[in-house]
């Protein structure tokens, strides 16, 4: 399958999305939104892992094109969004976990995109930051929501209201990334989380997100309530009692997936 700056390669169920338009460093256009929508329906069979990631060594995503979006009539920037939201919100609705391997500038709608991963590595020139203001606008992919959610609510504010930018050791320290690697590891050292990932039962994975993702949107009592439902739910696979039998034998577990 292929797509218009996009590139997708699959190995070991695990699913690399390259965002491939590094002459504007990976700005999001609405032919990009579009490919990503497209690739995120056509994930290759045994997918276990999707890693988001930009093309090059300076850029994960600069933002949503701005040439584009300089053209946008009024009437039409609310529904702009609004699809841009609701393609960045498919990431957590799969049943895979979803990775963002930060390989350079995350800003604008390219932090919002690694803020609807279910979590980020970085390499050590990543910059993370929120320019809307500075162009006379707001970020309209959730990311007014999403990063007070994942760093607090004044510290997402202060990026907010000021445009500025978090180097990747802050990003680390404000925890908006898992790690901070050199960028000639970043790669392997995601494959090496996508991996042990990998290894897991995959309906077991795919419960735990679900709870994880659950519990970021409802009250505890709730929670918990669908965190008992889904362990309830592991009991009916397959994979339950072959991967209790297997740690019992002292084997490796077959997962079937079921
Ligand atoms: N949209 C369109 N083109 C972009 C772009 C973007 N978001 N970001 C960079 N580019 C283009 C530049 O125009 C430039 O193109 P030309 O070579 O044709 O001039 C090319 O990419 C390289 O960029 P720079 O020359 O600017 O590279 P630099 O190293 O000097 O600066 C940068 C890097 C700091 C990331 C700078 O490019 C920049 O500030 N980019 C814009 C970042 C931004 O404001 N993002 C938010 C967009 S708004 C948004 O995302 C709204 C939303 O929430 C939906």
């Amino acid at each position: 399958m292929s797509y218009e700056n996009l590139a997708v390669a699959s190995h070991n169920g695990v699913t690399r999305i390259t965002i491939d338009r590094p002459k504007v460093l990976n700005a999001l256009n609405r032919a990009t939104l579009a490919s990503l929508d497209r690739a995120l329906s056509d994930l290759p069979e045994g997918t276990r892992v999707v890693v988001l990631t930009g093309a090059g060594e300076k850029s994960f995503v600069a933002g949503a094109d701005i040439a584009e979006m300089a053209e946008l009539p009024a009437p039409l920037a609310a529904q702009y969004a609004g699809e841009g939201q609701r393609i960045l919100a498919r990431l957590g609705e799969l049943a895979v976990p979803v990775i963002a391997q930060v390989n350079g500038y995350a800003l604008g709608g390219g932090l919002e995109l690694v803020l609807a991963c279910d979590f980020a590595i970085a390499s050590d020139n990543a910059r993370f930051g929120l320019p809307e203001v500075g162009l006379g606008v707001i970020p309209g992919f959730g990311g007014t929501i999403r990063l007070a959610r994942k760093i607090g609510p004044a510290a997402a504010r202060q990026l907010l209201y000021t445009g500025a930018q978090l180097k990747a050791e802050e990003a680390l320290r404000a925890g908006l990334v898992n790690e901070v690697v050199p960028l000639a590891e970043l790669t392997g050292r995601v494959d090496a989380i996508a991996a042990q990932i990998a290894k897991n039962a995959p309906l077991a994975v795919a419960s735990a997100k679900r709870s994880a993702r659950h519990a970021e949107e409802t009250d505890l009592g709730t929670a918990l309530a669908v965190e008992a439902q889904l362990f309830g739910l592991c009991f009916a696979t397959t994979d339950q009692g072959e991967g209790m039998r297997a740690f019992l034998d002292k084997r490796p577990a077959q997962w079937t997936g079921k």
